[in-house]
């Protein structure tokens, strides 16, 4: 792509991100690298369309609109903002000729009509152009950083001339007010961009073009905005760098002003090799793709009964349709997957207690599985070992570690009386036979049920256990797989089996093992160090229904608005918030007839 005067331009494709539910603090944040993103391009065009596609799952299909966002930038931009991918051109119909002045014919059949912007308030609400592709299926901002000296002399001539006149209208005093403070921040060094805002309506035939233009005129007059198709249609649906010398009147914002014309907001999740999980409150098709987050880990948290195993269940079973080489390992403390477990392609194994499991902490070490430390943060919980022996376990389990290969083995080996004492109970049942004992095999997903161990202890203690087992076996060679925990509460008050969760998610992280983790009780999790961390480092989490406790907590970690809390309170099953990466919707899981019956408890 060419300017006249050489200028060479690339195309980037960029990543929306949600805006209207954000807190204040993160609106603040995407707005500051959007202010960044302009600055370290200095000129270009940004392009949001809207794209229409139809959708097919199972009994549900749907029409969904799609939103899409390029950047037109000097070739060789380096673009660190909004996951910028060069990716080429974003493929837009070419305009091929004029019907009339204002609307031209695109090489797919239909027309166009480009509305310039020419008239702003003082003053507008960040993220507003979003409520516009109700009626517009283009936005474009083109745009260029004005050159120091030139920026100054522009802002002092303009500011001047609004000072000397009087205002017969409160918006002219504000937009004198609101120029008096831009010429103050570029004076102050804040870079000044000469821009022109461009909607794009696309339609079938030149009647309904004409509605939808009276339409988006309408909206926008709303917002103090006048526009207007000029004659110079195709210039302007090219995106042409230079539109000045096409007498389209020039504006000019700050790095600051210019924030309230963020385009780049996506509320849908379309993620491109997502599962289906639901629909989002706009009624378009929520498409997840855990690896493409930020990290891999993916909470679900609701009150019981709100249809968070259902939403886990629905997940794991539409996953493997889409990549049958996806391995599973799940910790199923109620063993409700181990009853469908074909249906997600893995075997269920129930946990029963009396018989030996071979899942001893010591060998697991030497295979690598679990670190020396954890052992000792695993026995100190488990045995309920004093403060003042802590100390003493670490040093002996350093020391004796390379001439004992079993935690009985150990216990006999320990030196000091009172040591030994607590650790008794690992050298009878039920614990020895925890440990005793060859594990079992794993030859590909599996789910291990443990509604058969009765007692809380023990089953806590075979989780940790067998997770970090499974994990090491079967995950960590596996490739794409997932990791699950349900009732995941259990184990909110065991520290050290916390510890190991968080643990096997941030290793995860590099074998591309998905850690999800679905629980009641968000409280409770919030309350401890790990619960907390396993909340706060999750790329992804589903907010089903909430009580005040669950409220108070999800609020305080995932910076909830007010609107948000209100909808969790009363959130009918199986409908939440679901939080992926920088986007946040309200979603409704929507399971099939059969998964409806096949996975109801
Ligand atoms: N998305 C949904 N749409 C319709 N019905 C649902 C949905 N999710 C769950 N249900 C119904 O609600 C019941 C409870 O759901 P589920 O077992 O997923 O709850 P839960 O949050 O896991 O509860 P618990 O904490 O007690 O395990 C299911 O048996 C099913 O009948
Ligand atoms: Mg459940």
């Amino acid at each position: 792509m060419r300017r006249k005067y050489g200028r060479r331009y690339e195309w980037f494709r960029l990543h929306g991100v949600g805006f209207t539910i954000l807190p204040y603090v993160e609106r603040d944040s995407v707005l500051s690298d959007f202010s960044a993103l302009l600055a370290s391009v200095k000129e270009g065009a940004l392009l949001a369309r809207r794209l229409w596609r139809n959708y097919v799952y199972g009994n549900y299909a749907f029409t969904a609109s799609e939103m899409d966002f390029y950047l037109k930038a000097p070739a060789g931009s380096q673009i660190p903002y909004f996951n910028a991918e060069r990716l080429g051109d974003p493929c837009r119909p070419i305009a091929r000729r004029l019907v009339n002045p204002l609307t031209l014919e695109l090489s797919n059949g239909s027309l166009a009509r480009v509305l310039a912007v020419h008239r702003y308030p003082a003053s507008l609400p960040e993220g507003f152009l979003y409520t516009l592709f109700s009626e517009a299926s283009e936005i474009a901002i083109v745009f260029r950083e004005v050159e120091r000296g030139k920026a100054v002399s522009v802002t002092e001539v303009a500011r001047r001339r609004r000072l000397t006149s009087s205002f017969s209208r409160v918006e002219e005093a504000w937009e004198a007010s609101a120029l008096e403070e831009l010429a103050t921040r570029v004076l102050a060094g804040s870079s000044l961009y000469e821009f022109y805002l461009l909607l794009t309506l696309i339609d079938g035939d030149l009647k309904n073009l004409s509605s939808r233009e009276k339409r988006v005129k309408a909206i926008i007059r709303g917002y103090g905005i006048d526009s207007e198709a000029p004659p110079m249609q195709r210039e302007l649906y090219n995106l042409s760098t230079c539109l000045g010398i096409f007498c389209v009147e020039k504006h000019y914002a700050d790095s600051e002003s210019i924030k309230a014309l963020f385009p780049l907001i996506d509320e849908e999740l379309h993620d491109s090799k997502g599962v289906f999980l639901g629909v989002s409150g706009t009624g378009s098709p929520v498409l997840l793709d855990l690896w493409s987050k930020p990290n891999f880990n993916y909470v679900i948290v609701g009150v019981t009964g709100s249809g968070k195993s259902m939403a886990a269940k629905v997940f794991l079973k539409r996953l493997r349709e889409l990549d049958e080489s996806i391995v599973y390992v799940g910790v199923d403390p109620e063993s409700e997957y181990t009853r469908v477990a074909g249906l997600i392609g893995a075997q269920a194994v129930e946990i029963r207690e009396g018989v030996k499991l071979g899942l001893d902490p010591l060998k697991l070490a030497s295979s690598g599985a679990i670190g020396l430390g954890q052992v000792a943060d695993l026995l100190i919980e488990l045995y309920s070992i004093p403060r003042r022996l802590h100390g003493v376990l670490r040093r002996e389990l350093f020391m004796n570690s390379d001439f004992v290969d079993s935690i009985v083995e150990f216990t006999y080996s320990v030196k000091d009386s009172d040591l030994s004492k607590h650790l008794q109970g690992a050298t009878v049942p039920p614990d020895s036979l925890v440990y005793e004992g060859t594990p079992i095999a794993l030859p590909s997903s599996v789910v291990f049920g443990l509604r058969n161990v009765r007692s809380k202890r023990l089953k806590a203690m075979i989780s940790a256990l067998i997770s970090i087992y499974a994990y090491n076996k079967l995950l960590a060679k596996a490739g794409r797989s997932v990791f699950f925990v349900d009732e995941a509460w259990l184990f909110a008050e065991t520290p050290s089996i916390m510890g190991l969760f968080e643990n096997i998610a941030r290793r995860g992280r590099k074998h591309g093992v998905v850690f999800m983790y679905v629980s009641q009780r968000a409280e409770d999790l919030a309350r401890t160090p790990q619960g907390r961390a396993v909340l706060e480092q999750s790329a992804t989490a589903l907010l089903l229904r909430q009580e005040p406790q669950g409220l108070d907590a999800v609020r305080e970690v995932y910076k909830l608005s007010d609107v948000e809390l209100d909808f969790l309170a009363n959130a009918p099953v199986g409908t939440g918030i679901l939080k992926a990466g920088r986007k946040r919707l309200t979603i409704q899981v929507l399971p099939t007839q059969e998964e409806l019956k096949e996975f109801s408890t």
